[in-house]
């Protein structure tokens, strides 16, 4: 199958294959998502087959209005109204019973709940209102490998596997949507993002934050959790700020690389050959070039091991150390072993 690359402008022809029932990638402030008609269980289907995913990790639903939210959703909680008046469209992923027979079990894995969002983004709003159905997408990779931040991320994980791409730059957050639980009464954190704990806590009140730890044999809250995640080529190890002077003597030759912001950078004074790729000036660029960042290695094939700077797990810095700790596989640079935290 070719895969076309679409221009904005182009939303409807995109619209057209959606209609179809044909598999198109389509921009979000966040990252990339994989789209495909969400009442068309046979394109469904194909989302899972298109990135290797298990079929027990269910898909978000994105949709163009709250509306739309109304005739899949059992129960709005007035939490739930609170969080979408004033986070969308935004970073946000709501949960929320789902309304018997609405949708095909393949969206949910056979969960009694669906996850909602509406994007900070025109033209996956375009899309859904020209496709005139809700837009089911997971991250549009190759299950495994980091979210894409671009179009050519897309391109590079699921040519030849999905009808098209509609390209509308580099996403601004870089980091996937908060995800929160609002199906049960005690609403939960199931993935961080850049819509913080904080912000969530001044619209609803008290929530839980699930840091619980997913063993291979239970079923976790938010399935995708439990997976391998983010994991380029090399082993990333993370690296705590006053462990920099220790890496510096090992950052000796092309096989380590180091992913860092642009004051650490000129701290470490680098000789040429070491592969390095800049997280910008902050957390906040950091969080929109970690992905990109975690390629950009996989494409430097003498890469053994990426040498990654850490931020306080506050603010935007928790879902940076979230995806980082789950790419390094949960290793920290020691200088001596490492230890896996
Ligand atoms: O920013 C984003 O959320 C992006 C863009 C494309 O919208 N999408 C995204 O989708 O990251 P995905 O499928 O890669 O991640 C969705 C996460 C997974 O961890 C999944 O298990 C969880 O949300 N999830 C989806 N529906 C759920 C449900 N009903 N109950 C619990 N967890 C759910
Ligand atoms: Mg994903």
């Amino acid at each position: 199958m070719e895969t076309k690359i679409f221009q904005p402008q182009q939303i409807a022809e995109a619209a057209h294959l959606i209609q179809q029932g044909q598999l198109v990638a389509f921009p979000t402030e966040t990252v990339y998502g994989l789209g495909a008609d969400a009442t068309n269980p046979q394109a469904v289907r194909q989302v899972y087959q298109a990135k290797g995913r298990p079929s027990d990790n269910p898909l978000i639903v994105h949709v163009s209005s709250p509306a739309m939210v109304g005739q899949y959703a059992a129960d709005i909680p007035v939490k739930a109204q609170k969080l979408m008046n004033h986070f969308w469209p935004g970073s946000l992923t709501i949960i929320l019973p789902i309304k018997p027979n609405v949708l095909d079990p393949v969206v949910t894995g056979g969960l009694q709940t669906v996850a909602f969002r509406l994007p900070d983004n025109q033209v996956i709003l375009d899309l859904i209102n020209q496709a005139g159905v809700p837009i089911v997408g997971p991250s549009a990779n190759t299950s495994g490998k980091p979210s894409p931040t671009t179009a050519q991320h897309v391109y590079h994980d699921l040519k030849g596997k999905i009808a098209g791409i509609v390209d509308d730059g580099p996403t601004q957050v870089g980091l996937e949507s908060t995800v929160i639980d609002l199906s049960t009464d005690e609403p939960a954190i199931l993935r961080p993002g850049v819509v913080t704990e904080d912000e969530i806590e001044q619209v609803i009140g008290p929530l839980r934050v699930d840091h619980h730890q997913v063993k291979a044999n239970e079923t976790p809250k938010a399935p995708g959790m439990k997976y391998k995640h983010y994991a380029p080529n090399a082993q990333v190890l993370m690296v705590a700020d006053e462990d920099w002077e220790l890496v510096k003597d090992r950052l000796t030759d092309s096989t380590v690389g180091v992913l860092v912001t642009d004051d650490h950078l000129k701290q470490l004074a680098l000789a040429d050959q070491i592969p390095t790729y800049s997280l910008g000036q902050d957390v906040a660029s950091a969080a929109q070039r970690l992905f990109a960042g975690l390629r950009w290695f996989d494409d430097q094939p003498t890469i053994k091991t990426i040498y990654a700077q850490t931020f306080a797990k506050q603010g935007v810095g928790e879902a940076y150390m979230n995806r980082l700790n789950k790419s390094a596989g949960g290793q920290y640079f020691t200088g001596k072993t490492n230890k896996s935290v």
